[in-house]
């Protein structure tokens, strides 16, 4: 199972990515969580050590060389599209609790129609990785799935759109789910996040009638506290946790 985490910036998506890592890896799967947002965080999120420093691999010019035949902001005319990736969990990946995690980093944006070698690295990831029964790849994206075409698209089984209470979220959660229509991703669930009332319930509902929830995570201080506090997200909130199990339990009853 490959899902990809996507939605306006702040909503929590790393804070899911991290917590259904967990949530998965504690029932059995065996987990790769790619953090694919410019603004790496996911490692933080998990509260690994020196999370700032990590090497992301869309600046590991000579892998991606290797691989593609094209150096980063090299604008070869050929590199191959089908880069070897199925030893990268291994070589290239943090580990938090048996959890595999790898660090992309910024690449440029597919729809831009910019081929670069990096992008093609990526694509191949969440593409061509096999897996095995137990295998679960979760994708954390930037605000749009720009990451994501028709090719990527393809090798991703569900994609879950983060909103929180704020009409703005609610249109990018929108414009998230037209472009995965588009490029014919139609195992969509949004989670609502940050939730303080009913009131905040009913709005997102409301708003967004025509989606799918597969959940609803309240808002918890101790959230940002431990942001603040430069602790990981993931145990920081029992109730959030909850939440998120139940997400995971959801997740395989989506269309
Ligand atoms: N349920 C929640 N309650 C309170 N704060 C939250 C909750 N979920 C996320 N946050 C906080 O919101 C901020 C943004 O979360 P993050 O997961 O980094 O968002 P994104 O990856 O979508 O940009 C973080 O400081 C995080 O601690
Ligand atoms: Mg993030």
């Amino acid at each position: 199972m490959k899902i990809a985490i996507s939605g306006k910036g702040g909503v929590g998506k790393t804070m899911l990515a991290s917590l259904l890592s967990v949530v998965l890896a504690e029932s059995g799967y065996s987990v790769l969580a790619i953090d694919a947002d410019p603004n790496i965080n996911l490692a933080a999120a998990f509260g690994l050590p020196n999370s700032d420093e990590i090497i992301p691999i869309s600046r590991m010019d000579d892998l991606i060389e290797e691989r593609t035949g094209a150096r980063p902001g090299q604008m070869a005319p050929y590199f191959k599209l089908n880069p070897k990736v199925d030893d990268l969990p291994e070589k290239c990946s943090l580990q938090y609790d048996g959890i595999k995690i790898m660090v992309m980093g910024p690449v440029k944006a597919a729809g831009t129609g910019c081929y670069c070698p990096e992008g093609a690295l990526l694509q191949a990831l969440v593409s061509h990785l096999l897996l095995e029964a137990n295998q679960v790849v979760i994708l954390d994206m930037e605000a749009g799935i720009e990451h994501l075409t028709r090719g990527t698209a393809k090798g991703v089984d569900k994609l879950i759109i983060v909103v929180e209470p704020s009409m703005r979220s609610v249109s990018t959660g929108r414009r998230v789910r037209d472009l995965a229509l588009e490029i014919g991703l139609q195992s969509i669930g949004v989670v609502a996040n940050k939730i303080r009332s009913e009131r905040e319930k009913d709005f997102l509902t409301a708003k967004m009638a025509d989606f799918e929830f597969l959940g609803f995570i309240p808002y918890d201080e101790a959230m940002v506290e431990a942001d603040l506090a430069g602790l990981p997200l993931v145990n920081s909130s029992a109730r959030v946790m909850a939440e998120v199990r139940s997400i995971a339990a959801r997740l395989d009853k989506l269309k």
